[in-house]
């Protein structure tokens, strides 16, 4: 059975831009145009053209910018702000005019000063005026998920015939249930005569946690277009998300619904408009949140690396994401640490990876998350203990105010000791000068790094180095209380793979 289609009406560039402090230039606002092109969204709307020059000129140049989706301009149901949208869309090649006027009791007597006829009859003028500019008209019945069903039946009938193609219904202040937004959705199908001649939509509101939810409720209840943002942005606590909706529908198959959205590029647009908003992605945000595909407890981790479905219901690969993340804390157990050691090319007999645990737990329990780096040291340090031809046997330093620093260094390289003493600008180079004074090789450091493991000066520090020879770059890592030290051998590691 061919699956019904679902228009994505995407609001980030305005409804979403309304968010304090996450204001875009036009430049910014023509960049995220794009994108949501790119994604596939159907509608864009683009801005409320009334409301500043820099909004008006946004619509312009977006206007100008993207082809595909159509072009949406917001007015109220006020005559000079519809020429204004009218004017702001002259570029567009399918353009739309958004207007509308509050539905519900508070709006129509606490803010518009009014009566429920009267709202009708604006409503009414200002659809068939914006028809008089543009053949596509969306209607809102702002604050409807608070209206009385039948006096919204009764709007939504009189914008149809005053010609509006799409009917927009805002849960404005983000109240209704799932069930509640469901029914109203429902009775407008079952009781709006001329109801086949519009699309429904949806506007939900996230003020109790409920906008895709209650999203979900009205499309399942008769509406084809869903009005969203990237990352859920918007008034207060947001909008409905695009991507959670998308993904809803492409992983819940029994609905029969899809969309045109390229889910591959999820990730990427939302990562676009935190950084062009600053606002950034709480950590556990539904799809795109930075722990959305993160496993950390050992149960999981295990569960994942035997078959992914275990713990997941999306594969990360079909929102742009590369891979699920092992994160590696002290709940994790052997297996995470397995396949993360391995996918950093390490490999441990059971004895070695028993071994590499009991170190990792120590770690563990002392820094919140251990990194691709800790390990690489963790293994180094295990491997040199089992395979190096090459190792520090003993380091004395001669350094402080007023001192020349002096190091002597013995090595022992494949059996044989030999010792060397050189000065330098300070106790790690003269050790270093030491070193390549009896290995004799032109390295060149690249990169060095010294890290306290955790807090307080009897913290071990971690060392990794990164050295060049031939062109050829090798790492060296180590850890000790003593940096000098831990400098030295992180030299001698790296050194190793060269001799
Ligand atoms: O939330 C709302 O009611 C709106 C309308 C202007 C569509 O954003
Ligand atoms: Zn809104």
């Amino acid at each position: 059975m061919a699956k019904d289609r679902v228009y994505i009406f995407d609001t980030t560039l305005r409804d979403g831009e309304q968010v304090p402090g996450c204001q875009l230039n036009t430049i910014e606002k023509i960049e995220i145009a794009k994108a949501l092109e790119d994604l596939g969204v159907d509608v864009i709307e683009a801005g409320f053209p009334i409301s500043s020059p820099g909004d008006f000129n946004s619509v312009v140049e977006i206007s100008k910018a993207v082809t595909e989706p159509v072009i949406c301009a917001l007015t109220r149901a006020v005559k000079k702000d519809i020429e204004v949208a009218a004017e702001s869309l002259k570029f567009a090649k399918r353009p739309r005019i958004h207007t509308g006027i509050g539905t519900s009791y508070y709006h129509i007597y606490h803010k518009l000063n009014s009566n429920p006829e009267e709202i009708i009859k604006r409503g009414a003028e200002a659809v068939a005026y914006a028809k008089s500019f543009v053949e596509d008209v969306e209607f809102y019945a702002e604050d409807a998920g608070r209206a009385e069903n039948k006096y919204l039946a009764q709007v939504v009938e009189a914008m149809i015939n005053a010609g509006a193609t799409v009917i927009n219904i805002p849960d404005t202040t983000g109240y209704t249930l799932p069930d509640e937004y469901g029914k109203k959705i429902k009775y407008l199908v079952d009781h709006v005569p001329n109801i086949d001649k519009a699309i429904l939509s949806t506007h939900c509101h996230n003020d109790l946690g409920m906008a895709t939810a209650n999203t979900m409720s009205g499309v399942i209840n008769g509406a084809r277009q869903v009005e969203v943002t990237i990352n859920g942005i918007g008034e207060r606590a947001g909008n409905t998300s695009l991507e959670e909706i998308a993904m809803i529908m492409k992983s819940r198959k029994h609905l029969n619904l899809t969309s045109n959205i390229n889910s591959k590029k999820i990730y990427k647009t939302s990562r676009l408009v935190s950084t062009l908003m600053r606002m950034p992605v709480q950590p556990n945000k539904a799809i795109v949140g930075r722990n959305a595909f993160a496993h950390s407890s050992g149960i999981h981790q295990d569960g994942v690396l035997k078959r992914r479905e275990n713990y997941e219901i999306i594969n990360p690969k079909s929102v742009g994401i590369n891979e699920s993340s092992i994160l590696l804390t002290a709940r994790s157990g052997r297996a995470a640490l397995k396949h993360r050691l391995g996918n950093l090319g390490y490999t441990f007999s059971k004895a070695g990876l028993d071994s590499i645990y009991d170190e990792f737990l120590k770690l563990a329990d002392s820094k919140k998350e251990i990194i691709d780096e800790d390990l690489k040291m963790l293994a180094g340090a295990s491997a040199r203990d089992i395979k190096r031809n090459l190792h520090l046997d003993q380091l004395q330093v001669v350094c402080g105010k007023g001192t020349v620093p002096v190091a002597t260094v013995s090595l022992v390289w494949e059996g044989d000791c030999y010792t060397a003493t050189s000065e330098g600008n300070g106790p790690v180079d003269a050790a270093i000068n030491a070193v390549k004074s009896i290995l004799k090789k032109k390295v060149r450091i690249e990169e060095f790094l010294i890290q306290a493991i955790t807090r307080g000066s009897d913290d071990m520090g971690k060392v990794h180095m990164q050295l060049e020879h031939k062109s050829v770059v090798y790492y060296g890592f180590s850890a000790s209380t003593d940096i000098i030290t831990a400098s030295v051998e992180a030299f001698i590691d790296a050194m190793s793979q060269i001799v």
